[in-house]
């Protein structure tokens, strides 16, 4: 039986940041954020959008009343969740008006952790042929104004139905992993930034490539030719450049240039919005699959994901036929042409104004954001989530 991703989509707030004007305001050459970087815009995330709403709004497009009930399982992968015990997946759950007959769970292992659910969703379909998981992967990424990561910000959400009989992929075995216990990038408990050492992470992240690359060729006999594509996790879209040059000499140069083609391809979309945390390997896997026009049905896509701290996977999907209609790209790409530019300083005043971690009662800037759903605030200690009616 096959399994994989049938549904998938994507949301990001309507304001963004331009990083051409963000370098010359850091007193740096364009050219290090745009090139050296490789990031055009940043997404900037309002007071009213946290984990929760943004992958509320990037679920809702994806859930209908004819999907609604058979969705059994919600897994829910975040790095920046709005509770130490309760998990975001549960206010999901609610939000979507999903049953109440389901189990809903949120899973941690930094941007590694919508790979998890993915995974964990395809063996609980292998079990349960008849049901329909939802796997979201939804972080806003903060580094701090004036910090060296903070280039490398942004914030998002993508949401997908994970079935049998899957329309866009089905997930292939097996999967290679390495783990290993590192101190690239963190965020202790007492910290709403993140702690990061960039330099050790990148080179970690090849390293963790390299070796789940090869681990997977040696498991399944097969060579880099067999892949039309192989996307990243782009904590900046440079990264994913880096980690693919550094096996291109495991393949000859006509498809060298094939991979090469085919990536650039896939980072347009975070170079437009910045790291996503979890959801970032699935929104290069959207801009693929949006963008490039030399795709076609039992073509198989390398898919490389890592968390710091770390832990990477590889693994391999197929697309399935007439996956080009079941994406629907004119309404991914719209969620990013619909957005708008703010100045330096109205960013500046946008990252500083997030809600305090704190007991106090707050109410966020509700008029300003038309997204569905939406934070209103804190009162008496809970989070007042809002569904518009659109
Ligand atoms: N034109 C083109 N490229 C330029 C340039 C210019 N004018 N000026 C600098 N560059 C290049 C540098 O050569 C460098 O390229 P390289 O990495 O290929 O060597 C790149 O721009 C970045 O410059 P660098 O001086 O290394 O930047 P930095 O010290 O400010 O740090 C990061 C960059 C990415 C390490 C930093 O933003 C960071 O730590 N981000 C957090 C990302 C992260 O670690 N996430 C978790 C991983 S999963």
């Amino acid at each position: 039986m096959k399994v994989g991703i049938d549904r998938i989509r994507f949301y990001t707030p309507r304001w963004y940041v331009d990083m051409a004007k963000l370098a010359k305001a850091r007193h740096e050459e364009p050219g290090k954020y745009l090139i050296g970087i490789g990031q055009s815009k940043q997404a900037v995330i309002p007071n009213t959008q946290d984990a929760v709403t943004m992958a509320a709004n990037a679920a809702d497009q994806i859930i209908n009343d004819n999907n609604r009930d058979q969705i059994d399982l919600v897994l829910f992968g975040t790095e920046s969740g709005i509770d130490n015990s309760k998990s975001a997946a549960i206010y999901l759950q609610h939000l979507l008006q999903l049953r109440a007959d389901i189990q809903s769970v949120e899973l941690k292992q930094a941007c590694y952790a919508m790979t998890a659910g993915i995974q964990l969703a395809k063996d609980h379909v292998l079990a349960h042929p008849a049901s329909k998981v939802l796997v979201v992967g939804s972080d806003i990424a903060r580094y701090g104004l004036h910090t060296a990561g903070e280039p490398t910000q942004g914030g998002g959400a993508v949401a997908m139905i994970i079935s049998a009989d899957p329309k866009i992929l089905a997930i292939e075995e097996p999967s290679a992993h390495y783990t290993a216990d590192i101190m690239d990038f963190w965020r202790p408990l007492y910290a709403t930034e993140a702690v990061v050492d960039g330099k050790y992470s990148s080179q970690e992240y090849i390293d963790f490539f390299d070796r789940t690359l090869t681990e997977y060729q040696t498991k399944t006999k097969s060579s880099l030719a067999d892949l039309q594509a192989v996307i990243f996790h782009l904590p900046y879209t440079k990264m994913g450049l880096k980690a693919l040059k550094s096996v291109l000499n495991r393949t000859d140069e006509r498809h060298a240039n094939q991979l090469l083609r085919e990536f650039e391809y896939s980072r347009i979309f975070s170079r437009e919005v910045g790291n996503l945390y979890t959801g970032s390997l699935y929104l290069s896997l959207l801009s693929l699959l949006v963008n490039s026009e030399n795709l076609k049905s039992g073509q198989k896509i390398g898919l490389f994901s890592y968390g710091s701290g770390a832990e990477g996977e590889f693994y391999v999907a197929t697309l399935q036929t007439n996956f080009q209609t079941a994406i629907e790209s004119g309404s991914i790409k719209k969620v990013l042409e619909d957005r708008e530019e703010l100045s330096i300083s109205e960013y500046e005043t946008m990252f500083n104004s997030q809600m305090p971690l704190t007991n106090d009662n707050f109410v966020t800037n509700d008029k300003l954001d038309s997204a569905k759903f939406y934070l209103a605030g804190q009162k008496d200690q809970q989070r007042l989530y809002r569904r518009r009616e659109v």
